[in-house]
């Protein structure tokens, strides 16, 4: 669809004739129009760069006329002269919610949704500078702002397996970022077709822990999206982010692995274990106990693979010493989605393997998978041995735990480790471990092997030998 670019004066022009000749039989309409030619007349020199890309938006220019969207639908009528505009309204998703019913329920059933809530479950982002992670959008709240705000998790004393909602106070500490849609459909356009690019995901999904955009683009799927210029069309040769991840323009996104390759083990995954560990026997009961039934479609459930991740939510503090999940268990796990039971997985995995098969054959697919899936198991067998050596180190006192902390080692400390070789750690779990799978779903084998796997190994391999030497140090100061 083209939009014709408007002729700014025409427009004002038509604006206030029609609202003078048709005074008297349409009041509300007409009000309407007089004060949106207000906005835009004034607009017109104070941001002129707004006024024209909304006049050209689809929503201005609406297929039915009545329909046509102005200025205060989303801004309010408080605000109307050059000193008065705090009074203006910022809108929220809400709002476009008003409207648009279909995507706003999709939205908020979806992961993006979650954003916000995601970031302060992080340890280390309770440490950090307020414009980093908060009002200044300039980090981490840059890229969250695409998630509600004000839903309340554990960190707030919510124990609750749902989130609750603070009712709007935290949005109204916030002039700005709470519109949530804007992230994909950006103001003052608001397209369909611009978010339908999969470039309009990559100012996010890129970079360190999740570089979606540089693994896509380095894939062969990328490479022919490239060489056709399919932009934002979505019937073409190479599926796209949204061909994956919004099929049928669903706003609910949701991956079966998720952001961190991880999954909630079966009651069976950890009662397997027993055999193995007989002397886990009480602490793996009981957390069986909690935990889904069910069985993972694609997936080989060795207990070795459930040992390991054992590990490795142990190191992220999702459970504790004895196996127990802990209240960032909650928080992240359960309130933050962040991990799916079999259900939800098996469900998810269909329907991706579906879409898949509008172009492969099923063999292709399921090999594919199985490969990948086989990444993740490689990939938290070798984070695993390295993790032990590090938490070995704290177990014999030859690390201490920094105060305040309320595990050591503990991943979501981030980059705000206390030494070299927790540093070396972190570094495997969000960068090479994330870049092992991630690249191997989406198929840019240079991702997965020397930007994950390669460096993986490299620093396992780092910290086993510094493990070794901080003990022998360690043993050499002591037997002195
Ligand atoms: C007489 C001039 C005038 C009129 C009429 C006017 N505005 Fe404004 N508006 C301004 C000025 C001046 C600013 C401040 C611009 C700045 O900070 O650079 C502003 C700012 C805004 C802001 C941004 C506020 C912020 O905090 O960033 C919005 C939104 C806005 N106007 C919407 C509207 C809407 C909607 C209408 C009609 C209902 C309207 N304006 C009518 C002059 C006007
Ligand atoms: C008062 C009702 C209303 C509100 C509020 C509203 N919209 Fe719309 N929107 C519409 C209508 C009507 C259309 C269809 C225009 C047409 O006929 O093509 C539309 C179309 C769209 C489209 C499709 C554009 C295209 O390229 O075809 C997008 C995307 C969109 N709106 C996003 C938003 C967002 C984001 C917000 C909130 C910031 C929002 N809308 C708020 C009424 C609204
Ligand atoms: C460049 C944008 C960007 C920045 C900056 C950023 N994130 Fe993210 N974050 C994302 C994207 C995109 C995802 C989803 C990636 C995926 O699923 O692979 C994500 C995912 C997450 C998740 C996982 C949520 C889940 O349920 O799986 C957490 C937690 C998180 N980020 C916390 C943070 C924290 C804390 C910071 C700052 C220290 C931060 N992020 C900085 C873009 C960003
Ligand atoms: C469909 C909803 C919608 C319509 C219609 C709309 N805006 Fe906005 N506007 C937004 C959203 C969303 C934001 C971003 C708010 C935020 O960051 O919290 C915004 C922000 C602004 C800002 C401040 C941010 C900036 O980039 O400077 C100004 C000024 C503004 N709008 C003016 C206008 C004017 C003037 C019109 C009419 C010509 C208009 N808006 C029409 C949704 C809308
Ligand atoms: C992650 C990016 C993203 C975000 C965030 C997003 N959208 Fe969309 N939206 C899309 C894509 C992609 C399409 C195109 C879907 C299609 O082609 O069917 C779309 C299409 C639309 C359409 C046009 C539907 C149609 O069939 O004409 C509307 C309306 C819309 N979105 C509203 C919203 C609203 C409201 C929100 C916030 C609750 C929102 N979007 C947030 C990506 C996004
Ligand atoms: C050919 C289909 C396809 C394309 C194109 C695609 N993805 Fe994916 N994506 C996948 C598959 C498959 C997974 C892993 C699914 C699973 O967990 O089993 C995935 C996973 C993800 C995840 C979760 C973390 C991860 O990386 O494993 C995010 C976030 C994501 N994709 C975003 C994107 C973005 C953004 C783009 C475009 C730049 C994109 N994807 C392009 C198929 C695709
Ligand atoms: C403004 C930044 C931003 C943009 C733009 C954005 N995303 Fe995201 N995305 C995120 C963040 C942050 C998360 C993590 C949310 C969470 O899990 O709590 C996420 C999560 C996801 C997930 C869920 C991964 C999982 O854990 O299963 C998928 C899939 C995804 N995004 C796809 C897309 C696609 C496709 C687009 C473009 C159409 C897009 N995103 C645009 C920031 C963004
Ligand atoms: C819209 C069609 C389409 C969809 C959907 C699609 N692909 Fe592809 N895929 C292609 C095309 C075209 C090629 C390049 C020609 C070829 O190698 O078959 C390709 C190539 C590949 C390759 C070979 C890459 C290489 O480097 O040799 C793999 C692997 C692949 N796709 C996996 C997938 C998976 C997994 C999915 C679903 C998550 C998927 N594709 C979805 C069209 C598609």
């Amino acid at each position: 669809m083209q939009y014709k670019t408007i002729n700014i004066a025409t427009m004002l022009l038509l604006l206030f004739v029609s609202a003078i000749a048709s005074a008297s039989s349409r009041d509300v309409e007409d009000e309407d129009r007089m004060l949106n030619a207000k906005c835009i007349g004034c607009h017109y020199n104070v941001t002129p760069g707004i006024v024209k890309q909304h006049l050209d938006s689809p929503m201005a220019n609406a297929h039915n006329q009545e329909d046509e969207v102005v200025c205060h639908d989303c801004h309010g009528e408080g605000h109307t002269t050059n000193t008065d505009y705090s009074k203006a309204e910022m809108p929220t998703a809400d709002v476009c919610g008003e409207c648009h019913k279909k995507q706003f329920k999709q939205y908020r059933s979806g992961k993006h949704n979650l954003a916000w809530m995601a970031q302060k479950t992080q340890i280390a982002w309770h440490n950090q500078p307020k414009s980093i992670v908060g009002q200044g959008y300039r980090g981490c709240s840059g890229c969250h702002k695409l998630g509600k705000k004000g839903l309340l998790g554990v960190s707030q004393g919510n124990m609750d397996a749902e989130l609750k909602y603070d009712g709007g106070k935290e949005e109204s500490e916030y002039r700005y970022g709470n519109a949530q849609c804007d992230a994909c459909h950006t103001r003052h356009t608001f397209r369909k077709d611009e978010a339908n690019d999969p470039r309009a995901c990559s100012n996010c999904h890129m970079g360190f822990d999740h570089p979606q955009w540089e693994m896509f683009t380095s894939s062969k799927h990328g490479v022919i999206w490239g060489i056709e210029n399919q932009g934002g069309d979505t019937d073409g040769r190479a599926p796209t982010c949204q061909t994956c991840h919004m099929v049928d323009g669903n706003h609910n996104v949701s991956t079966p692995w998720g952001f961190l390759g991880l999954r909630i083990p079966t009651k069976d995954n950890v009662l397997a274990l027993i055999d193995v560990a007989p002397s886990l026997k009480e602490p793996l009961t009981k957390l069986a106990a909690l935990l889904p039934t069910g069985h993972f479609d694609d997936l080989d459930d060795n207990p070795q693979w459930t040992f390991d991740r054992a590990i490795i939510l142990q190191a992220a503090g999702i459970l504790d010493a004895s196996l127990q999940p802990t209240k960032r268990f909650v928080e992240i796990v359960v309130q933050g989605r962040a991990a799916r039971g079999p259900d939800e997985f098996n469900k998810l995995r269909r329907d991706m393997k579906k879409t898949c098969n509008e172009c492969h054959s099923n063999q292709y697919v399921n090999d594919f998978f199985k490969a990948s899936d086989d990444t993740i198991q490689q990939a938290d067998h070798r984070f695993a041995q390295a993790i032990q050596a590090v938490q070995g180190l704290y177990r014999d006192g030859i690390l201490q735990k920094p105060e305040g902390w309320e595990y050591a080692p503990d991943l979501l400390q981030y980059y705000d480790a206390k030494t070299n070789i927790e540093q070396e750690l972190y570094l495997i779990m969000l960068e090479y471990r994330q870049r092992t799978f991630q690249g191997a779903f989406h198929a840019s084998n240079d991702y997965m092997h020397w930007y994950g796997w390669a460096p993986l190994n490299t620093a396992v391999n780092n910290i086993l030998e510094e493990a070794g030497q901080l003990r022998a140090e360690h043993e050499a100061k002591n037997s002195h």
